[in-house]
């Protein structure tokens, strides 16, 4: 078999085992994925013990991405953006390739799984951390007309968004610099980890027809997620489907082959509840 793993810490409950075996009995390919919980010093020399025991690539998750960056040998236009690697692809040589594909994953799964066309519309993305900056750049390339980025510490915002000015319309400042109104308010704080709601101010700041995202999921409905249905979002979304779509574009960078995601993410929110 061709073996895969997620790396993490902690990673019992990660679903990425899960996901990367459903896509290969769907696909055919002889996939063999685990779960590797690494010690906080040890990332490196784990992901090196992994390859020379025959392993083909892995996903990297919390706390890990940065070290990822750091470890690749070669890094796509992404991951080199985002200074964060979620995927590495073993090449034969023993030479690592890093990807992010998490800016991907959502992307595809606003647009493509539940219709909602980034070009043109007005972005509120909450947060200023890793899983902020990983996507950025392809949610700018989807063209939309603004971004702006609120974040408990404005400056972490700020600078962000001068990062990545070359790529589209992207402000940053603190959650009081919220005005106006936005088609699509996505949720990338850490606050739905500890069942909180960002600090949004009184009366924010959905667009008529808008729709929101939680980049977080869990069994029950979010807060954040709680919150977009109490604004009537048109779509009150959680990033279950976020999970699903980087995986397959992991899967596709591996394996050369394109999983189809909807059974599969089905799947998921079913073993979920
Ligand atoms: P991650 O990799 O998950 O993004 P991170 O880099 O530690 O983790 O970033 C966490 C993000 O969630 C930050 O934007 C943080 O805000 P600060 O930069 O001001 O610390 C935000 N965050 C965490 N807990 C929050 C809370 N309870 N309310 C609002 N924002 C929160």
């Amino acid at each position: 078999p061709n073996n895969y793993a997620v790396f993490g810490n902690p990673i019992a409950h990660s679903k990425s085992p899960r996901i990367h075996t459903l896509f290969g009995a769907q696909t055919g390919e002889a996939v063999e994925y685990g779960a590797i919980c690494a010690e906080p010093e040890e990332f490196a020399q784990d992901v090196m013990m992994f390859l020379v025991a025959g392993g083909k690539g892995c996903n990297v998750t919390v706390p890990f991405k940065q070290e990822a960056w750091e470890l690749a040998d070669e890094l796509s236009d992404y991951a080199a953006r985002a200074k964060a690697v979620n995927t590495l692809a073993f090449r034969d040589d023993g030479t690592m390739v890093g990807y992010n594909t998490d800016g991907i994953g959502i992307v595809r799964d606003l647009q493509q799984n539940h219709g909602i066309a980034l070009q043109g519309k007005r972005i509120l993305l909450l947060g200023a951390g890793g899983a902020v900056r990983g996507v950025l750049q392809p949610l700018l390339e989807t063209q939309p007309a603004s971004l702006f980025i609120a974040n408990r510490t404005a400056a972490k915002a700020v600078e962000l968004a001068q990062d990545f000015a070359e790529f589209g319309n992207v402000s940053g400042g603190g959650f009081a610099d919220i005005s106006g109104q936005f088609d699509l308010i996505i949720n990338g704080t850490a606050a739905s980890l500890q069942g909180e709601l960002p600090p949004l101010p009184d009366g924010c700041c959905l667009a008529e027809n808008g729709c929101t995202y939680d980049m977080m999921y869990s069994a029950k409905p979010t807060a954040f997620v709680a919150w977009g249905r109490a604004q009537g979002a048109a779509q009150a979304l959680d990033g279950l489907g976020m999970l699903v779509e980087q995986a397959a574009e992991a899967f596709f960078i591996w394996r050369g082959v394109r999983p189809d995601t909807a059974p599969v993410l089905a799947q998921l929110r079913e073993e979920l509840s």
